[in-house]
Parts: structure tokens; C-alpha cells; sequence
């Protein structure tokens, strides 16, 4: 494959077939930052050859203009702003607008948005029937998966797709009401009665408080939790084309409504490859028990006999360090220290990743500490049971799931996801009665 960037400005590569002698021209596309892509839609058509990338290492599956990862410097840039730099100074609310319309609201479009957020946090009053057709001992992220999908039995004046309006007000839905329906599956768990939203309080404070709060006594929300909860939702917004957003793309590419395509993305989100490591890493930290035995299970992650990985290290795109990782570490010591809560297996955490970063093998596979890592210590600490873990995971990337649909849905080259295979099956064989068999 040779590569042309020629005075015609027409940058190509040539792919040449040595089996048959003839080559191909395929464009080379370009975007603001990042590696430039070659478009391969034609090469079917031209070559009668399709790619080959289980996984999509290699893949760009779409054009985005939302978030920007670069894996080996560990940058991670929403709309252009650097997740530390948001982390620090912005809100939940205020990235969600960020994600979902391409720049910072002013003064007036931030104060519209919360207002509009706030005033869809209730759900449907049936929804509560809903939930109860579930087992007590459900998994949270089960329950969401089936109320999620459920909320397009109950807002049909917001699933046509087709119209720029009630994509909007699905979306504010979205946002509006996860945490809603988060903090009823945790409820709904322990046995408690299900508490509404209060529109004087914040994103996180609301949450907190239809969570933790009781109503035979007066809940104080700590102003430190309420923004450690609103940090780990920025950190949690979007990364990209994810496997869970992919899905959510994938089931929105047939046009399916929003609801229905979120639900996916949370199934997609549920495995312990994925959202699910957070919760796989407290899970973890438990089994390891004590710092004498990291040594034994550093050993087991390393032995590929063992089906034992080291929860919480290591990231698909990012081969330097993973830049959410190292605001939470910080965040986890502020918000232990503010809580005083003194957890062992916060310094079990520690020395594991000391050991492991220093680890040949960790090293030379540029496996480091992703967003997981420490998440899970600070929820803990917080008060929330790790079923919760990877359900305030998808709470928060509520936000981006809804704004990458958006881009897709108004993107002219949008067309249905349908990839091809490599078949290894059988060849054309003849059907036998099943006594020939
Ligand atoms: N522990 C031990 N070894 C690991 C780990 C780990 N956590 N992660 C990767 N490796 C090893 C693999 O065995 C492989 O070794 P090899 O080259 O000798 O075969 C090498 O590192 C590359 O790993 P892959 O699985 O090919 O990398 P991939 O990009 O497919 O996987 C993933 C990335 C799924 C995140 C993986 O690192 C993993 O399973 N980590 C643990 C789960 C986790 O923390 N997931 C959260 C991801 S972040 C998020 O979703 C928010």
C-alpha cells in the first residue's frame, strides 16, 4: 500500500491486489485532530473485498465532532475543553449542554437548560407499577435495562425520530429522568419507598437525596459528596465511540426511538469489560483482602491459563495513562478525608497499583489505571452498594449516548449499521431426512 499526498490535493493510498496485478485508489480523509482515516465505502464495489477488524480496532465507524481522544498522550477533550479543565470548573448540567448542543451556554441558555432538565425529573406515576413487577434481589442495572426501554410505552409524543423537537424533548426526558429512575431501582432494592424530585436541588443533590433520603427523617446533602457525585458524573458523560455508545448508534441507525436505543447502550454497559469494571474492581479489592496477597493475584493476571485480569487497569485507547483515572484519584482522597472514612482497601488499591505500574508486564503493555479504578472507592464511600456502581455509570453517560444519537440522526451519510464477516461455516451441502442422518 503506497501513499500519495500529490500536488492534485487528492491525498490517497494505492492498494495493491499482487494476486491480480490491479491497484486502487482509496481516499484519505482527514479531520481536526487525530489520525487521518482511509475511506474504505467504496472498496467492496471497487475490489469485491471487504475489511477485516473484529473488535474495530482499526475502524472509524462515523464522523463525530463531540469528543476527542488522544490514547498515547492521555488526552481526552470534550467539544475542544479538556476533561481536567471541566472536572475542575464546570457542572454536570453544564457539560450535558456542552455535549448535547457544541459550546458552553451563556448565562441565560444554562439557566433554560437546568430549568428544562428539572422540571422532567418525575416519571410517569404507572412507572412505579412497573418496577414493582420485578424481584426485590433484581440487579439495578437489570431493572434499568427493562424501565429505560419501557419509557417509550409511556412518552409516545417524543419517539419520532424524524422530528428535531421531540428528538429534543426525548432527550431532555433522558437526562431528566435517569436519575429518577436510577435512585427508584436502588429504592426498590433495600425496600424503601420510592422518593420524588425536588426542583429547588442540583442534578447531583437530587439524586442523593431520591437515593439516600427517607421520609421519616430530614436528609442533609454534604455540599463535598454533592460535588464529588456531580464530578464523577463529567467524568462518566462521553468517551467516544465506546462500545456501549456504538451500540446505542447501531440500534438508533434503524431508525428505533431513543428510548428504546438507550436501554441497548445499557446492556452494552453492563459487562464487566466495560461499565461493569467498576464494580468488578470493588468485587476485586474484597477478594484480594489484604496487601500480602496482591503478589498471588498480580501473578493470576499475568497467567494466560487464568481467566483473572486485574479489574480496572488497562483501556482500549489509552496506552499512556487514562486522564479521568488521575482526577478521580485526587477526588477519592479529597472526598475520603471530607467523609472520614478511613477504608482499607482505598490503600489495598494504592499498593496494587504501585506493584502493578512497576510490573514488566503491566509495563510493556502499557496497562495503567483507567476511570474504574477509583471510582468504585469513592461510591463506597459515598454509600452506594456496588450493584449501584455501573447504574451511576450509565446515569451519567445518559448524556453522551443522547448526544452521539443526535449527531447521528442529523448526519447526512447516516445509513443503517450493517457490518459484514469473514463466513467459515460450511460450503453448499444437501439436506438429509433426519433418518439419513
Ligand atoms: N489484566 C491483565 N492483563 C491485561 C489486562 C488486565 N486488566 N488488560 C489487558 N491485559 C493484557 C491482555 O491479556 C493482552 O495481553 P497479551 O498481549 O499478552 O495477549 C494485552 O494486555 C492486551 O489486552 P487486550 O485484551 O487485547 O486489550 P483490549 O484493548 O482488547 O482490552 C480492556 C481493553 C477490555 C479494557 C482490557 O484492558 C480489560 O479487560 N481490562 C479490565 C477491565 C476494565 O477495567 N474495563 C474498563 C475499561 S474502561 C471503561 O469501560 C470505562
Amino acid at each position: 500500500m503506497t501513499q500519495d499526498n500529490s500536488s492534485t490535493g487528492n491525498e490517497h493510498v494505492t492498494l495493491v491486489d499482487h494476486a491480480t496485478g490491479n491497484s486502487y485508489d482509496l481516499p484519505v480523509i482527514g479531520g481536526t485532530m487525530g489520525p487521518k482515516v482511509i475511506d474504505v465505502r467504496k472498496l467492496y464495489g471497487q475490489t469485491g473485498y471487504f475489511t477485516y477488524d473484529p473488535g474495530y480496532t482499526s475502524t472509524g465507524s462515523c464522523d463525530s465532532a463531540i469528543t476527542f481522544i488522544d490514547g498515547d498522550k492521555g488526552v481526552l477533550l470534550h467539544r475542544g475543553y479538556s476533561i481536567e479543565e471541566l472536572a475542575e470548573n464546570s457542572d454536570f448540567l453544564e457539560v450535558a449542554y456542552l455535549l448535547l448542543h457544541g459550546d458552553l451556554p451563556n448565562k441565560a441558555d444554562k439557566e433554560k437548560f437546568n430549568t428544562t432538565i428539572t422540571y422532567h425529573t418525575m416519571v410517569h406515576e404507572q412507572m412505579m407499577n412497573f418496577f414493582r413487577g420485578f424481584r426485590r434481589d433484581a440487579h439495578p442495572m437489570a431493572i434499568m435495562v427493562g424501565v429505560v426501554g419501557a419509557l417509550s410505552a409511556f412518552y409516545h409524543d417524543s419517539t419520532d425520530i424524524n422530528d428535531p423537537h421531540q428528538r429534543m424533548v426525548a432527550s431532555h426526558r433522558l437526562i431528566a429522568k435517569m436519575p429518577t429512575l436510577a435512585a427508584m431501582a436502588y429504592k426498590y432494592s433495600v425496600g424503601q419507598p420510592f422518593v420524588y424530585p425536588q426542583n429547588k436541588l442540583s442534578y447531583a443533590e437530587n439524586f442523593l437525596h431520591m437515593t439516600f433520603s427517607v421520609p421519616a427523617e430530614d436528609y442533609q446533602i454534604s455540599p463535598a459528596v454533592a460535588r464529588a457525585m456531580d464530578r464523577i458524573f463529567i467524568l462518566h458523560a462521553d468517551h467516544e465511540q465506546n462500545a456501549s455508545t456504538s451500540t446505542v448508534r447501531i440500534a438508533g441507525s434503524s431508525g428505533a426511538n431513543p428510548f428504546a436505543c438507550i436501554a441497548a447502550g445499557i446492556s452494552s454497559l453492563w459487562g464487566p469489560a466495560h461499565g461493569g469494571a467498576n464494580e468488578a474492581v470493588l468485587n476485586m479489592l474484597n477478594q484480594i483482602g489484604d496487601k500480602k496477597n496482591i503478589p498471588e493475584f498480580i501473578a493470576r493476571a499475568k497467567d494466560k491459563n487464568d481467566p483473572f485480569r486485574l479489574m480496572g487497569f488497562g483501556h482500549r485507547v489509552y496506552k499512556n495513562f487514562d486522564p479521568r483515572a488521575g482526577v478521580l484519584k485526587k477526588s477519592c482522597h479529597e472526598v475520603l478525608a471530607e467523609l472520614g472514612v478511613d477504608d482499607p482497601l482505598l490503600e489495598l488499591a494504592m499498593e496494587l497499583e504501585q506493584i502493578a505500574l512497576q510490573d514488566d508486564y503491566f509495563v510493556e503493555r502499557k496497562l495503567f489505571p483507567n476511570v474504574d479504578f477509583y471510582s468504585g472507592i469513592i461510591l463506597k464511600a459515598i454509600g452506594f452498594p456496588t450493584s449501584m456502581f455501573t447504574v451511576l455509570f450509565a446515569l451519567a453517560r445518559t448524556v453522551g449516548w443522547v448526544a452521539q444519537w443526535n449527531e447521528m440522526i442529523t448526519d447526512p451519510n447516516q445509513k443503517i449499521g450493517r457490518p459484514r464477516q469473514l463466513y467459515k461455516g460450511e460450503t453448499p451441502r444437501s439436506f438429509m431426512s433426519v433418518n439419513e442422518r
